[in-house]
């Protein structure tokens, strides 16, 4: 028997403790008052590090046990439990592979919190685009061909870091990419937040875990069944030390961790352990059955779902079929329009829509009767539909598809004196603020890259779209913050 499985779970635990008649002297404040509170919230296992339980910075205790209990079954050398999400996850990762002042290879296509930690601990960035999917205008791989090429030029890299799968699905070649940077003796931290549930199933992608990535970071919240901020942190090698990237967690992360978090990763972990391969095999008998639906689509189409097939699209590696990307092209909708009609005449709600897409995340937890309410409202909406209506072509501005040019590092930017410039007057000058799309969230520029007039007409090509761009000093569309020095220069 699993050496493991004898142990209570941690919210059975929480729950004797609730029900004992233990008089809480602690933290939190609530007491567990549900008298006074009411019973919508869960105060009744709301802990803090209490005798019988554990403290998950240098814990020894329970916790540790947990953790092991997940190390042992993904294969990795450490599992850590995650309750700031994974951001930070990705900001202890690259701390601990990294020493200050030190280089990175990134994907330009990553989350703002990878930039945030190359900003706080004043990387020198290198970048590598991803490859682009023409047909549905989004980020494809980032191919093996990149990561060399880059780890030729830059030897010195400390660390590589990319998303895979993006928040569309698609899936690089991680194991060629890993033994591309361990050829070098260079880590590799793959941010598989939208890749959780890869390990439990294989009628998905292999996950990073099993793949030879160093680190691997998972939000369990978005793709499997766990409370909002719940994440994983793996390590797979000896590259990094565990006990550091232990002691970058518990600076990114709260020395007050939510036990009501941690009994959701538990109850995560233990659910898709003992049930799930059922549960992924009606999860993956419903994804089947919504793409033969989508094969009567007319007009929209499905990413990797009904008519398009992965074999369509040279720069994927892999697809993540559980996510659905639908797109309007040509059909005189754009994503956002769809997503109104969904919710508005469907009670649909989508997880994004951006230029000429909206996006739907699945998961185990998904009922057949929610997964037929899509296929049929998409069928529905496509049977109203015109090819002839709307002839424009593809558009997704919100990503960014060439690399602009890098003047300084983003700590360099933010460091320098900075001033307030109109958007007109910009071209040519230094950014010293982020600008993105949202959603996505990934940077259109960041701080210490050109403005180019490319960038510029991007801006209001999105503004008067409807989209919303957001810049850290909220100037758009008006002003840009950009480093004072270069327009002293001009
Ligand atoms: C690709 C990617 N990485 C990291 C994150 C951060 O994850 P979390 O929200 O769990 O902190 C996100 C969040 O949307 C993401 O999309």
């Amino acid at each position: 028997m699993d050496k493991h499985t004898t142990q209570p779970s941690l919210l059975d635990r929480l729950k004797a403790h609730a029900s004992s008649n233990s008089i809480p002297m602690h933290m939190p404040g609530h007491k567990r008052n549900t008298a006074l509170l009411g019973t919508d919230l869960p105060y009744n296992i709301d802990i803090t590090e209490i005798d019988g339980f554990d403290n998950l910075h240098g814990g020894s205790g329970i916790l540790n046990e947990y953790m092991e209990e997940i190390a042992d079954f993904y294969g990795t050398k450490r599992s850590f439990y995650l309750v700031n999400g994974s951001t930070c996850g990705i900001l202890a990762g690259v701390r601990a592979a990294t020493k200050r002042g030190g280089k990175i290879a990134v994907a330009r296509n990553c989350h703002k919190s990878v930039y945030h930690a190359i900003e706080l601990f004043g990387l020198e960035a290198v970048y590598l685009m991803p490859e682009m999917d023409e047909a549905f205008a989004i980020h494809g791989v980032i191919s093996t061909a990149s990561i060399a090429n880059t780890l030729k030029k830059h030897p010195d890299t400390q660390l590589v870091i990319l998303t895979s799968p993006t928040y569309e699905g698609v899936v690089s070649d991680i194991a060629a990419i890993a033994d591309i940077c361990h050829a070098q003796g260079i880590p590799l931290l793959v941010d598989e937040a939208h890749g959780s549930h890869f390990n439990y199933s294989q009628h998905f992608p292999a996950s990073a875990t099993a793949l030879g990535a160093d680190i691997v970071i998972q939000s369990l919240h978005k793709t499997l069944p766990s409370l909002t901020m719940t994440s994983l942190a793996h390590l797979t090698s000896d590259l990094i030390r565990p006990e550091e990237l232990a002691r970058q967690l518990a600076i990114f992360e709260s020395s007050s961790p939510s036990y009501v978090l941690m009994a959701s990763i538990d109850r995560c972990f233990s659910l898709l352990r003992d049930e799930g391969d059922q549960l992924f095999e009606a999860y993956n008998q419903r994804l089947t059955d919504f793409s033969e639906k989508m094969e009567q689509l007319q007009h929209l189409k499905v990413l990797c779902h009904g008519k398009d097939r992965l074999d369509a699209h040279k720069t994927f590696f892999a697809f993540d079929k559980g996510k659905i990307l639908i797109s309007t092209q040509g059909t005189g909708l754009t994503g956002q329009k769809l997503s109104e009609m969904l919710r508005s005449e469907y009670h649909i709600e989508m997880e994004m829509a951006y230029g000429d897409h909206a996006l739907a995340m699945t998961s185990v937890c998904d009922t057949d009767a929610a997964m037929d309410a899509l296929a049929d409202a998409l069928l529905a909406i496509d049977g109203t539909l015109d090819s002839k209506s709307g002839g424009h072509t593809l558009y997704n501005g919100t990503l960014l598809f060439s690399l602009p040019e890098k003047q300084c590092e983003i700590w360099q930017a933010l460091e320098s004196e900075k001033i307030d410039c109109p958007i007109e007057n910009a071209i040519g000058q230094t950014a010293a603020e982020y600008v993105w799309a949202y959603p996505p969230g990934i940077p259109l520029l960041v701080p210490g890259e050109r403005i180019s007039n490319g960038f510029i007409r991007q801006i209001h090509t999105l503004l008067e779209k409807g989209i919303k761009v957001y810049s850290d000093a909220e100037g758009l569309p008006k002003n840009i913050r950009i480093v004072h020095h270069k327009i002293l220069a001009h």
